[in-house]
């Protein structure tokens, strides 16, 4: 084997709660990495598309290619690997487009060396690419991308990383408005102090969200959703977010909110069916604005990134 493909999936942070402690993973959209043996010791980015020039081509600057010379000379590997990549999700979506391609270099380039790490020991190079990417290291995209399901962060010092259930046809309505907010200036605006009374609200809602996927209990997921520390500044930047949440919960949805730091906003739904019509009435709601918008719907992702089977070409 001398190269592998990997598909490496977007991902729902946050999930409304839970910020930098919760996310899930989706089938659709992700990224697309290849990385193959290269002559010498050097790693390269051989090709990036579906960027628009945006991203940096220095291996030691752009994301994929910076996780993966630390993951070799963590293993102590002196191989030069040449590396595609292949943007497949839009930038500042909020929909974890840095973790993918990070998840998706490692994963990649973990399989070619013979899989010397597990996935959960792959998580803290991915976090060091979100380090890159937007000044802080947090999990709750790149964990959901490489393990798949739904995760929750316990503790980031000591890392500890927990796979929760999930109940059965839960389906998820996923819808871009074409405005961009960068992580960090999302991240930026966020009240670093909190009345005591928030934080309580915030926990019990944390706590109740896990017991309603532990118990099926849908009605406990929707209304356990809600976010009452990082929303209420965070709305502010996406048009007409009030009327898009009611909009969501009209056409059925357990529960919605701001896909990591947004602008895409998700609506959780008891099946496909529900999840359609709910994505469908957002972009509805959005074009009546004048915003354009993507929609996906995506049942949650289990498996996380996979390696997909050789191929002619890389994107
Ligand atoms: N938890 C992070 C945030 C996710 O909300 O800033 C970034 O997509």
């Amino acid at each position: 084997m001398d190269q592998v493909k990997v598909f490496a999936p977007a991902t729902v942070a946050n999930v409304g709660c839970g910020y930098d402690v919760l996310g899930f993973a989706v089938y659709s959209p992700g990224d697309e990495v290849t990385v193959r043996m290269a002559d010498g010791s050097r790693v390269m980015l051989d090709l990036v598309e579906g960027d628009d020039g945006r991203l940096p081509l220095d291996p030691e600057k752009n994301t994929v290619s910076s996780v993966v010379i630390s993951y070799l000379e963590h293993i102590g590997s002196k191989h030069g690997v040449g590396i595609s990549l292949c943007k497949k999700m839009p930038f500042g979506s909020g929909l974890g487009s840095s973790a993918a391609s990070a998840v998706g270099g490692l994963v990649a380039v973990n399989e070619l060396m013979g899989n010397p790490l597990t996935r959960k020991e792959l998580l803290p190079f991915a976090m060091e690419g979100e380090r890159l990417a937007c000044g802080n290291a947090h999990a709750d995209n790149v964990a959901p991308s490489l393990l798949g399901g739904f995760v929750l962060i316990r503790s980031y010092d000591p890392l500890d990383v927990i796979s929760l259930p999930v109940p059965g046809d839960i389906c998820c309505a996923l819808v871009y408005p074409h405005i961009e907010i960068p992580t960090l200036a999302a991240r930026q605006i966020i009240r670093q102090n909190i009345p005591m009374k928030d934080a309580i609200r915030q926990w019990g809602n944390v706590g109740a969200l896990v017991a309603g996927l532990y118990s099926d209990d849908l009605k406990l997921i929707g209304r356990s959703m809600e976010d009452v520390i990082v929303e209420p500044v965070r709305k502010m930047l996406i048009p007409g977010f009030d009327r898009l949440r009611e909009t969501a919960v009209e056409n059925g949805a357990l529960g919605f909110g701001i896909s990591g730091s947004g602008p895409t906003v998700f609506a959780l739904c008891m099946n496909r069916s529900f999840a359609e019509v709910a994505a469908e009435a957002l972009v509805n709601e959005l074009a009546g604005n004048g915003v354009a918008s993507t929609s996906w719907v995506s049942e949650i992702n289990s498996e996380g990134a996979v390696v997909l089977p050789p191929s002619g070409n890389d994107c």
